[in-house]
């Protein structure tokens, strides 16, 4: 089986190295990308392929794990290109882009070459009249978690039990696309709010010089491992605070098109701008 990722980060570094060291051979493309990524690449057991047309005809699955601005685009391009095998999305999208990325990779069945062909290890396709070779895909909490759960929605997601045998924890949510971006938007309000508010008393604590403090009498009653928790959690909003304002434009995407109208989403605005200002 051949993975081809597109976008080569933190994500799709740390799921390459874990299917290499698991005997599974990935590719990627660096040309035309930063510095940062390239060294990452050439540091990994990734092969480094020339053109993204090669890496879509020669890859059975594509990852997609770039940045959630980027995604749409990235599925437009690769649905042309793709007639065959699976595309997985892991970037923090909200369901609507989901499942717009989802209907260009809808296919009449007839007019794509046969699954098995190319494909062995995967299942015989049951009759459909559409195929759909997108796969919706949220990683749960960091990826650089070696036990990072990995959900999965889509006609095709089931195949991807498979990797499961590969080093990766795969859970399988349903058939649907869609399924499991809202999944990941519905956790994602809660766990990047949290992640704002914390930036904020820690900023306050940092001014006073009460950080110490501050951990300790939260530990009294969030227990023994939140400090190191919430210290990681910081770190990491700093860090990717680019990243996580696309994903809360994303998440407001979402709230505003499911609220009734009025409604205020004061929280997740807040978040996003908190973000926005550690940029
Ligand atoms: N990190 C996590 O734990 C985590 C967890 C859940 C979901 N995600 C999602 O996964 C996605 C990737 O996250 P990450 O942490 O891997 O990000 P990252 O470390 O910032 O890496 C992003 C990678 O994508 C490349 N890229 C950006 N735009 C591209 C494009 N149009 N075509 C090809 N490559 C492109 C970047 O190249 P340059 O270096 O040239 O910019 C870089 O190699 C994001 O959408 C994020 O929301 C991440």
């Amino acid at each position: 089986m051949i993975v081809g990722f597109i976008g080569f980060g933190e994500v799709s570094s740390t799921i390459s190295n874990i299917l290499s060291r698991n005997g599974i051979q990935t590719v990627t493309v660096v040309k035309g990308r930063s510095e940062k990524t390239n060294i990452r690449a050439i540091k990994s057991d990734v092969q480094i392929i020339d053109s993204y047309d090669a890496l879509v005809k020669g890859s059975d699955v594509v990852i997609s794990a770039n940045s959630p601005a980027n995604a749409l685009n990235v599925a437009k391009k690769v649905s042309k290109l793709m007639d065959n095998g699976i595309y997985i999305d892991l970037n923090n999208v909200s369901p609507d882009t989901t499942l717009k990325m989802s209907q260009l990779f809808e296919k009449p069945q007839e007019t794509l070459p046969k699954i098995e062909e190319k494909h062995s290890f995967f299942k015989k396709q049951e009759d459909v009249d559409m195929r759909n070779m997108f796969v919706d895909g949220a990683i749960i909490g960091k990826v650089s978690n070696d036990s990072t759960t990995i959900l999965f929605s889509g006609q095709r997601s089931g195949d991807l039990a498979i990797l499961n045998n590969y080093g990766l924890n795969i859970m399988i949510v349903s058939n649907k696309p869609g399924d499991v971006s809202t999944l990941k938007t519905l956790r994602s309000l809660y766990t990047k709010g949290v992640s704002a508010v914390l930036m904020e008393a820690y900023e306050a604590s940092k001014e006073i010089g009460m950080v110490d403090q501050l951990f300790e009498i939260l530990s009294l009653t969030e227990g023994e491992t939140f400090e190191e928790k919430s210290k990681s959690r910081i770190r990491n909003s700093y860090k990717n605070s680019n990243r996580k304002v696309e994903e809360m434009d994303e998440a407001l995407e979402f709230l505003d098109k499911i609220s009734p109208k009025g409604k205020k989403n004061f929280m997740t605005k807040a978040a996003r701008d908190k973000f926005n200002d550690v940029k």
